[in-house]
């Protein structure tokens, strides 16, 4: 029997609790030896719980025990998770972590610590929820030069952008909904914003490029300013709007950015509903692949923490190579990427506004709206970034004429 820990008993941790109960029996088969959960820890109480004989609220409990062989870290927030954990791994512990926020900021100094303790910190669940990527990226995919990573990481917006796009709703109204089903963060803030999706593509940046990639360094923009009439427009056009979180490997230097993005009916990823989420992998010898499964919620995350649980069980006294060194990445200037995007203009004559955006960017397509009036989209060519945002502003400047949105497009 080996013995395990479980920090934090809010909706992953107590998912952790109703997964390794449920399917104890595969478990253990799959583990080799049964896993019993000693202690819960967690501050408050939860009266008639089965968990209630197993709580505690006292980190050194778990920490001095030497029964416990792994800790599950399911609480978020970087204090104290930083702290326990590291403490964790330098008393021999494997510790198994959800926390994106943790492992994005501290994956790195973590992973060393466990190489060093001879232990294992394993982080499946930190992205993509249930879906299996880091492992993927770790363990399968090691043949390969990964040039890109694409994906729609967070499941809270590509929930809201799809219930706007299939039932015409408001963007708050759909916030709500998503809160109640337990997808947004405690602050949803974090998700509308794309900061959640910004730390889940550093985590996955620096694994596939094996260096240090800081997700303050990741240009990062939200849905907020997304309307009903840009995805009016989307559909017009036979678009879908995504939350995508990019990074892509040029020479030595790597372009990241999280942005809400027009992606064709061909996009691998423009088929992605609801709370799911995918990442599209591509490496110089393999090509393309693509994972794809619930990037949140309670079982299917928990699922993710379990089978890293697994993991560790099975390798206890041997640490398993994982390639993220602190060092850091160089990262190119979004300035410099190349991008398109579709603007909206508004204006006050059309003749003349077309004939100003004709002087700026040459003849483009223009896509027009029923619903819009006294305005027009286009579509640019495909630039760097600096260059169109100066174009824009540059045609923002001229008269009668007022940019209403710019979204970037992969058309
Ligand atoms: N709030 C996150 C999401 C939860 O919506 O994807 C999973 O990390």
């Amino acid at each position: 029997m080996v013995s395990i820990a479980v920090l934090g008993y809010g909706i992953v941790g107590s998912g952790v609790v109703e997964v390794l109960n449920a399917n104890q029996a595969s478990i253990d088969k799959r583990a080799g030896i049964h896993i019993r959960i000693k202690y819960v820890l967690d501050k408050r109480r939860f009266p008639g719980n089965p968990v209630e004989d197993i709580l505690t609220d006292d980190i050194e409990t778990i920490l001095q025990d030497p029964e416990v062989k792994v800790i599950a870290e399911v609480m978020g927030g970087v204090e104290p998770a930083y702290s326990w954990v590291k403490k964790a791994l330098l008393c021999g512990k494997s510790v198994v972590s959800s926390n994106k926020e943790l492992v994005a900021q501290h994956g790195a100094e973590l992973l060393s610590i466990a190489k060093q303790m001879n232990t294992n910190f394993l982080f499946e669940a930190s992205v993509g929820g249930g879906i299996p990527i880091i492992r993927p990226l770790n363990e399968s995919l090691t043949a390969d030069e990964i040039y890109e990573i694409t994906g729609i990481l967070n499941g809270t917006t590509n929930f809201i952008l799809t219930k706007m796009t299939q039932e015409g709703r408001e963007f708050e109204d759909v916030l709500k909904e998503a809160q109640a089903l337990g997808y947004a963060e405690r602050n949803p803030s974090a998700d509308v914003e794309g900061h959640d999706a910004c730390r889940k593509i550093a985590i996955l940046s620096s694994l596939a490029f094996g260096m240090q990639v800081d997700y303050e360094d990741i240009y990062t923009e939200g849905i907020t300013a997304i309307s009903k009439l840009d995805i009016a427009y989307a559909k017009k056009m036979s678009c879908q709007i995504k939350l995508l979180a990019t990074s892509q490997k040029e020479d030595q230097r790597i372009f990241a950015r999280v942005s809400p993005t027009m992606i064709g009916s061909d996009h691998p990823l423009s088929t992605v509903q609801g709370v799911f989420n995918a990442v599209l992998v591509k490496g110089n010898m393999i090509g393309d692949v693509m994972f794809y499964g619930r990037g949140a919620g309670k079982l299917p995350t928990a699922s993710a923490v379990v089978a890293d649980i697994i993991d560790a069980v099975r390798h206890l006294n041997q640490n398993k190579i994982c390639f993220w060194s602190t060092e850091k990445i160089q990262m190119m200037d979004l300035k410099d990427a190349p991008t398109r995007f579709f603007v909206r203009v508004a204006y006050e004559d059309f003749e003349g506004a077309i004939k100003e955006v004709e002087n700026i960017f040459g003849v483009l397509e223009v896509v027009r709206l029923e619903e819009a009036s006294k305005e027009f989209a286009i579509i640019t060519e495909l630039e760097t970034e600096g260059l169109l945002q100066e174009k824009i502003e540059e045609l923002q400047q001229r008269n009668g004429i007022k940019i209403v949105n710019r979204i970037r497009i992969e058309k």
